[in-house]
């Protein structure tokens, strides 16, 4: 069953066109991030969808209801669309506590006492905040804050919710953890939710899907595993994870496939979309998939000398660089290993597989 559907959603912000003829749906169950870089519209598609802002065109639905229609223009209020929102400054009343705060929600929608106290006490235990019921906001950790903003969003249990960077408060490492909490408690109560977050690694740890946005349009969507293994732009594959880029020009195209050659090297890789012979290229490969190679028989093979290695803990990171000044298009590769190397040249293998060739913009 899909929980929420926005078709072709067209929104300005004065003259400036912020979303771009938005399309996505979200299934009952399903946890959707949607990511993107600063300024491509994902706040506002959440707004938006709140009935925080007033679109242009296209459609909304939350279950079986149109909330939002530009051709027959009608529109349900914010506060009639039954959605749970958690936003990323999560100002929680500072003179309630934190069983005050999630009651609220309850308390407007004129619930009886008994059954107030029932289901705060239950959201509460369900977030291990059981024990800091009485507590004020700022006796809170950032984490414990995060976790009543999410109460106080669940407490009404409402099919869908919103959340907006509702980790972006936490350090490293607290956010590691409360991002497998949070997908964990959604799964647990059936609920439907649409996150945003810019952070690629947050966006794949907890969702189904991703919507990636680009400038008020989505340029792909997909499985985690879809947006970081099969990126159909260049756009996506730069976005989704840590890359190598090359270019040159495509000098071959064959069954899908296509070789770009640039000074000293050539490589054949996947052909994207638009992908045309004669004409410059970028090939692309992950920074994980560039392997140092046994012999020097290996096809799509570029050899040089390594400039620096990093000890990162859990691997090293090295840098190969053609040897000379430093220019702009230089080649040069990133790769990953599990031992110190001699700066010496190496011969590193880039399997086929694994680059994808785009369009130079
Ligand atoms: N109230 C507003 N009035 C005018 N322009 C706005 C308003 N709110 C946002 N914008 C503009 O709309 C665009 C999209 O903003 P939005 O907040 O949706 O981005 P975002 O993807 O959430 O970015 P971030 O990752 O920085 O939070 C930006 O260019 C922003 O400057
Ligand atoms: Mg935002």
């Amino acid at each position: 069953m899909i929980e929420l559907s926005v078709e072709d959603l067209h929104l300005d912000y004065g003259d400036t066109p912020v979303l771009k003829g938005v399309s996505m749906d979200l299934k009952q169950g399903e946890v959707v991030s949607l990511l993107g870089p600063s300024g491509s519209g994902k706040t506002t598609l959440l707004r938006a969808v709140a009935g925080l802002e007033g679109p242009k065109a296209g459609r909304i639905k939350i279950g079986e209801r149109v909330v939002y229609d530009g051709v027959a223009r009608n529109e349900v209020r914010a506060e009639d669309r039954n959605l749970g929102l958690v936003f990323q400054s999560y100002a929680l009343w500072p003179h309630k506590t934190v069983f005050e705060n999630v009651a609220y929600p309850l308390k407007l929608r004129k619930l009886p006492a008994a059954e107030i106290k029932e289901r705060v006490e239950a959201v509460l235990g369900q977030l291990g905040l059981g024990h800091l019921t009485q507590r004020h906001p700022h006796a809170l950790s950032g984490g414990q804050q995060q976790r009543v903003a999410i109460g106080r969003a669940l407490v009404y249990n409402p099919p869908v919710i919103l959340l907006d960077e509702p980790l972006s408060n936490l350090d490293a490492k607290l956010r590691e953890e409360a991002r497998a909490f949070l997908r964990e408690l959604i799964l647990r109560l059936g609920l439907s939710a649409l996150m945003v977050t810019h952070d690629q690694g947050e966006a794949m740890a907890i969702s189904d899907r991703i919507l990636l946005l680009n400038n008020g349009k989505i340029e792909q969507q997909g499985t985690p595993q879809e947006m970081y293994g099969s990126p159909s732009t260049l756009f996506c594959a730069e976005f989704m994870g840590s890359n190598n880029r090359l270019a040159g020009k495509v000098t071959e195209l064959r069954d899908g496939a296509a070789r770009v050659q640039g000074e000293g090297w050539s490589l054949w890789g996947k052909a994207a979309a638009g992908v045309q012979e004669g004409q410059p290229a970028t090939a692309v490969i992950r920074v994980e998939q560039v392997r140092l190679a046994a012999e020097n028989t290996e096809d799509n093979a570029i050899a040089l000398p390594l400039v620096t290695s990093m000890y990162l803990g859990d691997r090293w990171e090295y840098l190969f660089r053609a040897p000379g000044e430093i220019t702009a298009g230089k080649l040069a590769l990133r790769a990953y290993g599990h031992e110190s190397l001699p700066t010496a040249q190496h011969r590193l293998s880039l399997p086929a597989k694994h680059v994808w060739v785009y369009p130079s913009a």
